[in-house]
């Protein structure tokens, strides 16, 4: 069987190019005693992607040149050898990279609900955004009712998810979006108090109209200039999670805040978080997000776009903004 792999082929400076990674074939081995020959059928695009092809280490160390791209991923056990951890015919949710076909014992992949048509929906709101929506609102924002929330990247896949989970606790909440396409989503579908298009308006005008009193928990996705413009409203203890600082990604020297004295006069906190120190309470997580989409609490919306060869097409996606929700590519229909 013929593998199709995407390798990074060099780091990129600024936006990467095509050329950062490249499309190769390869010749499948055989399987070993114990092995398992994983069919891919959707591949995550997380902005996260972007720290991981630099050459410094962040919270995990990067991806080689020459080695396949990491991303997590959902695919189908359809070979097995031996007594394998996982059968044939399993659905699996891991870090299975941008490959069509991936040989494995089953490390870092867990199984998951082969009734649900929806499968994408695990590497979304039932897969790391979700999680980081979930522990980053819940237990970094400390959320409680009453709360004026501001969140950025509000459209996005942990921002959507973020925002409804607040307004389930009974918080205001307004979402910093690009575009009225997007401000329009937020308030109409996912129930949103309010939305501010970063593209058009003056954010710092609009965080003051949509948050008079000013703001207890920003959850920042973005960073930059929008999170400086939140830090100018902050009520007295607030907490600022920084989850993301997408627009800083591309830039070889990020751009820090100029208004972090607001965080002493207001006895604010601002404080770092990553997903995978909740690991052990991902089923948690799981379960209450589960629930709340029977109910129709929340809603998921992931948009898929197809094929392998239309990788960089798509992961350009995240930065120039044009998805809705949880960014996905399908590579096996
Ligand atoms: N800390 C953690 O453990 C953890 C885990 C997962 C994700 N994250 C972070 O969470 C953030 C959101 O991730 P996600 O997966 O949900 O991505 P996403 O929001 O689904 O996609 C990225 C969105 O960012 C917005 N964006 C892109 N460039 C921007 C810019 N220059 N200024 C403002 N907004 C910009 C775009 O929306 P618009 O059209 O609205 O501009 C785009 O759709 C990212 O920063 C990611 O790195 C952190």
């Amino acid at each position: 069987m013929i593998n199709k792999k995407l390798i990074l082929s060099k780091r990129p400076i600024g936006v990467p190019k095509k050329d950062t990674w490249n499309l190769i074939e390869e010749e499948l081995p055989n399987l070993k005693e114990g092995e398992m020959l994983i069919e891919n059928h959707y591949v995550s695009l997380d902005p996260a992607m972007r720290g991981w092809i630099n050459e410094t280490r962040s919270y995990i160390k990067p991806v080689a040149i020459g080695e396949v791209m990491r991303a997590g991923t959902i695919g189908k056990v359809i070979d097995v050898k031996g007594k394998t951890s996982f059968k044939k015919g399993d659905f699996l949710s891991g870090w299975g990279g941008v490959q069509k076909y991936l040989i494995s014992k089953g490390e870092g992949h867990y199984p998951i609900n082969p009734k649900n048509d929806n499968l994408p929906i695990y590497i979304g709101s039932l897969g790391m955004p979700g999680m980081t929506a979930y522990f980053g609102i819940l237990e970094e924002g400390k959320i409680k009712e009453g709360d004026v929330v501001l969140i950025s990247g509000a459209a996005g896949a942990v921002g959507s998810l973020a925002g409804q989970i607040a307004k389930i606790k009974g918080c205001k909440v307004i979402g910093i979006v690009g575009g009225e396409k997007k401000a329009n989503y937020i308030i109409d579908e996912l129930g949103f108090d309010g939305a501010i298009d970063y593209k058009k308006d003056n954010v710092i005008k609009d965080i003051k109209r949509e948050c008079p009193k000013g703001i207890d928990v920003y959850f920042d996705n973005v960073g930059g200039k929008i999170l400086d413009s939140a830090l100018i409203y902050l009520r007295m203890n607030a907490r600022i999670v920084i989850c993301g600082a997408i627009s800083q990604y591309n830039n070889v020297k990020a751009e820090g805040p100029n208004n972090y004295l607001s965080l002493l006069v207001n006895r604010a906190t601002m404080k770092g978080m990553i997903v995978f120190d909740y690991a052990h309470k991902y089923s948690e997580a799981m379960k209450e997000i589960s629930n709340w989409i029977d109910q129709g609490k929340i809603k998921s919306k992931e948009d898929i776009y197809y094929g392998i060869e239309n990788f960089y097409e798509t992961f350009l996606r995240l930065f120039n903004g044009d998805k809705l929700g949880k960014l996905v590519l399908q590579i096996k229909k």
